[in-house]
Parts: structure tokens; C-alpha cells; sequence
């Protein structure tokens, strides 16, 4: 097998980068713009991690506010009332910072004499691309919210989410949204396509939809929105590592130096980056395994492999060296750590791989000794991984249809005429979007605010938020 050393050296410089300062950025991240609605809410509410929920504002009698009249006391104040759409509705953000937006939703039916939270039957939009498909809900008693992280390239304007319901008889809802300006470095543009024993660059990543499916702490606790400067939540490992030998899990209690140009803390959290399972080499000879873990996934689409890498455990520069495998196929031969992050110990790297799930129902990610181990010696680590899905062809996360197919299927008369019209509408969406990409105008950059924001001041200053009938705008 030959792998084209090139791409990876070059990925890699590009990662590693040559500059020597250190990155004390202890200053917390400051998003441009962020939006945090408690929909259907009347007042604020305030998350454990101290952020502040506004109310969505309705100014349209089309959309209905429910409060749960039975609340779970140990449940979040945003999952106590919910915005019901019974015909399409769309939230629009102005966007002041534009790149990858981070976008989360919240989801938890509960108990309603007017609304039977199975027959919630509706697709979510965000700018053209279709993200969410939710059928026979249930109320969720026992479960918890559903919370689904999207992350969507705004270039100009306005970001904006419409709920759909699927037929005249059913309806959309959500308890809360958050919109937020996700930091410059977080989704890098290129990464490395694995596929069939090759590995060659993917570009344009960036401009992608892409959905957070696994977001796993290796070796570690689970990490909340509290101790996360983009208020991610990143789950243990228990349930995904899947190898049969006693993998040492390792905890750092010092300080991890994040580097400029390397991962940022924004990439990684320092609880991510402190906690990791190793392969040791305790004797004159090299373990002959592999970590692996084995995540659940939807098949049709291709997805973002981040792998989060920190070498706190070498005793010294230089001895780690390992191969990385995902769905079984080489996709970094002989990581050397110790370069990848710029001759530092305890500073992160991420390696960024793409891979097709054409006919997967699950993805599997390993870490093993390569030929260039050394014993004595650690021989393969990993502290964290993400798995997030890139849409499909037709611009989905979620299914086979456009958006404009989800936004034409609503029910109003002509229904039929319009259906031939659809498939040619789908292309011509791809054909605008590309253009309007092209033409897209750069707008000033807006100076960084302070956390927290004043939510409900960006509000009343920029409007940004509007609810009305899809059909009736442009
Ligand atoms: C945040 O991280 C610190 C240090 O790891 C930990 O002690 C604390 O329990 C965490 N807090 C939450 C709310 O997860
Ligand atoms: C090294 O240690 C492993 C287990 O720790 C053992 O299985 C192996 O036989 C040892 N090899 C040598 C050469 O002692
Ligand atoms: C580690 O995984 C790779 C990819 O699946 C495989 O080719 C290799 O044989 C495995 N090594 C061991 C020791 O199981
Ligand atoms: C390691 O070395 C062996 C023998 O020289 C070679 O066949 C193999 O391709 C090398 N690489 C890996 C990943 O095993
Ligand atoms: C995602 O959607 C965009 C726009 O519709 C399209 O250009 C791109 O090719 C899609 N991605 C994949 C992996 O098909």
C-alpha cells in the first residue's frame, strides 16, 4: 500500500505550524453573536452553567407557547415550555460574524391535553439544508431532552431555522435554541478523505452541514456546557471502546499547553485533553494491539472523524510513535506526536479524517503500535473523539429529500403542479448556492463583545428574531 506522504506531511505542518509562542489564552471565548431562546417562555431562565435564556417573542398567532403543567423538578427551566407550530415557522438570526455557526436544539415533548406529542411529525431547515426529521416524538417521560448540534456555514445575513410539520394534522415544536458564532479554527476547511486504503485531501469541509453525532471523552469523566467554552457536552467512552485487553486510562493533573496553531481550547477542552487511554510497553517487547472504538451510525452520508490527541504521558519527546485505523483502513502511518504538536509535551493535536458511510451501520476508529515503536515506552493514545455527519447530495442530514422538496411537500392546493418542479428546483438550489457564494460580499467585522451578552439588548437592536408564515415571505 502506498499512502501519499505528501498530503500528510503537509496537513500536518499546517497543523503543527512553526511558531514557538505559547497561546496562554486563558481569556474565555467571546462569540460575536449568540442567541439563547427559551421558546415559549415568558420569562429568562438560567442554565446550571450560568447562561441566560431569553423568550422567543411571537409575533404570529400561528404558533402556539405551552407550558408543562407537571414539571420535573430536576429537569432545566428550558424544558418547561415549548413553541407548538402547526404550520410552517421560521426564527431568523442576524449574523454579524460570518463562518460556521453553531446551532443547538432542544427537544422534550411532555404531557398536554391538547397536544399528543406522538403525532408531532415535522422536518427542521436551516438555511437550505434540511437537518432534522422527527416522527412519533412521544412525550419523553423517562427520556431526556433531545439535543441536536449542528453546525452551518452562514456567509452573508441571516441564519434561519423553519420548523415544518408534515401535514395538516400534525405539528413542530422545540423548547430552546441557541445560535452561536463558533470560533474561526474550530471546523478546519481541509482534512484527510480515507477511503479503500488510500488517503488522499478533502476540501470544502467547512461549507458543509455538519451534524455532532459522538462527542466522547476518552479515558475521562463526562465534560458539561460548564467546564466547555462552546458549552458542548462530551460523554465517557464505556459505552464505544470495544477492545478486549486492559487499556491503561490515564489522568493529567498539570497544565495543558495549548499552542498557537495547534488545538485551541475551543477545539478541545483542558478535561478533554488531561484524561486518555494508553498502550504501555512495560518490557523489552511491544504490545501487539489496538484500541478500538466502535460508534453507531447512519449509513448514506460521509462523516467528520476528529481525532483528539494530548501527550502527557511520554516520559520524554520522541518515543511516540502509532498508527491510526478508521473503519479499518490506515489513515495516519506512524503519528508522531512529539512533532505533531511542535516538540511540546502536554500540548493538543487533532487530526480531522473523513470517511464514507455508504453501507455502514457503525464506524469504527483504532489506535495501535506502528513499526516505528519503541518499547519501554507508550505505543498509542487518544483523548477524545467526535464523529459528526457531513449532509448528502441533496443537501440532508436527515433523509433524501431537499429542502425545497420539505418546504414545497406543505400541504396548500396545487400541490400537484407543483411536484414535477421540485426535482428541477433541487438543482437549481445547488446552482443558486454556489453562486451566491461567489458574489457573497464581505461585511465589516464587528467588534468582539463581552460575555455574558445582553441577549434580550442584541434583540431589540437588531430584530433578530421573526416569526411568520414561510409561505407568505420571500
Ligand atoms: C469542572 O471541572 C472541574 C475540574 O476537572 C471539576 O472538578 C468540576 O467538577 C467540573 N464541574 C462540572 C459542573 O462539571
Ligand atoms: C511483556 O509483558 C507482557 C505483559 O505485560 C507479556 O505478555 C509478555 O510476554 C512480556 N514479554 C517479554 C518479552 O517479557
Ligand atoms: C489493528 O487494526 C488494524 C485495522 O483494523 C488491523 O489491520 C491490525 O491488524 C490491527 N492490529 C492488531 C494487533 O489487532
Ligand atoms: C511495517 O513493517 C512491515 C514489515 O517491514 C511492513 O510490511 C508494513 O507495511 C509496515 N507498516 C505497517 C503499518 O505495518
Ligand atoms: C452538502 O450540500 C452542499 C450544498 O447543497 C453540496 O454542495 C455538497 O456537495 C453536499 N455534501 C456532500 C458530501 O454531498
Amino acid at each position: 500500500m502506498a499512502f501519499p506522504y505528501t498530503n500528510l506531511t503537509l496537513f500536518l505542518s499546517l497543523l503543527s505550524l512553526s511558531t514557538l509562542s505559547l497561546a496562554l489564552s486563558l481569556s474565555a471565548f467571546s462569540p460575536v453573536d449568540i442567541y439563547l431562546f427559551d421558546c415559549g417562555s415568558t420569562v429568562d431562565s438560567t442554565f446550571d452553567d450560568g447562561r441566560r435564556f431569553v423568550p422567543d417573542s411571537s409575533t404570529s398567532a400561528r404558533s402556539v407557547s405551552l407550558r408543562n403543567q407537571n414539571p420535573n423538578p430536576n429537569s432545566p427551566q428550558i424544558y418547561q415550555t415549548a413553541r407548538v407550530f402547526r404550520r410552517p415557522s421560521k426564527y431568523e438570526f442576524q449574523i454579524h460574524d460570518p463562518g460556521t455557526q453553531m446551532v443547538r436544539l432542544h427537544f422534550q415533548g411532555f404531557n398536554s391535553c391538547n397536544f399528543d406529542w406522538n403525532s408531532a411529525q415535522f422536518q427542521v431547515l436551516v438555511n437550505g439544508f434540511v437537518v432534522l426529521k422527527v416522527n412519533n416524538f412521544g412525550f419523553g417521560g423517562v427520556l431526556g431532552p433531545m439535543i441536536k448540534e449542528y453546525l452551518i456555514w452562514v456567509g452573508t445575513g441571516k441564519l434561519v431555522i423553519r420548523f415544518v410539520p408534515d401535514k395538516k394534522s400534525s405539528f413542530a415544536f422545540v423548547n430552546a435554541i441557541e445560535v452561536v458564532s463558533a470560533p474561526k479554527d474550530l471546523v478546519a476547511d481541509t482534512a484527510m478523505y480515507v477511503s479503500d486504503g488510500k488517503v488522499v485531501g478533502f476540501d470544502g469541509l467547512a461549507k458543509q452541514a455538519l451534524q455532532v453525532v459522538h462527542r466522547v471523552n476518552v479515558g475521562g469523566h463526562k465534560v458539561t456546557p460548564f467546564n466547555d467554552s462552546l458549552w458542548r457536552t462530551w460523554i465517557t467512552d464505556e459505552e464505544f471502546f470495544d477492545s478486549g485487553f486492559g487499556s491503561e486510562r490515564v489522568y493529567f493533573g498539570g497544565r495543558i499547553k495549548y499552542q498557537d496553531g495547534g488545538a485551541s481550547r475551543e477545539v478541545g477542552p483542558d478535561n478533554v485533553y488531561n484524561s486518555a487511554r494508553l498502550i504501555r510497553s512495560t518490557n523489552a517487547s511491544i504490545p501487539n494491539v489496538n484500541m478500538t472504538w466502535v460508534f453507531p451510525a447512519v449509513g448514506g452520508y460521509k462523516y467528520l472523524v476528529r481525532m483528539h490527541f494530548c501527550d502527557f504521558a511520554s516520559t520524554s519527546l520522541g518515543l511516540l510513535y502509532f498508527n491510526v485505523y478508521v473503519n479499518g483502513n490506515l489513515a495516519y502511518e506512524d503519528l508522531d506526536l512529539s512533532k505533531a504538536a511542535n516538540y511540546m509535551l502536554a500540548s493538543p493535536f487533532y487530526a480531522d479524517f473523513v470517511v464514507d458511510g455508504d453501507d455502514l451501520d457503525s464506524l469504527t476508529v483504532s489506535v495501535g503500535p506502528s513499526n516505528a515503536s519503541v518499547p519501554y515506552a507508550i505505543d498509542g493514545i487518544l483523548n477524545g473523539i467526535e464523529i459528526m455527519k457531513l449532509n448528502n447530495s441533496v443537501g440532508s442530514l436527515d433523509g433524501e429529500h431537499c429542502a425545497e422538496w420539505v418546504l414545497r411537500s406543505w400541504p396548500r392546493g396545487h400541490v400537484s403542479l407543483l411536484v414535477p418542479l421540485v426535482a428541477a428546483a433541487c438543482v437549481l438550489l445547488s446552482l443558486s448556492m454556489v453562486t451566491r457564494r461567489r458574489i457573497m460580499r464581505k461585511k465589516e467585522s464587528v467588534a468582539w463583545t463581552k460575555l455574558p451578552v445582553d441577549v434580550s439588548e442584541v434583540n431589540a437592536k437588531h430584530g433578530n428574531i421573526h416569526q411568520s408564515d414561510i409561505l407568505e415571505s420571500t
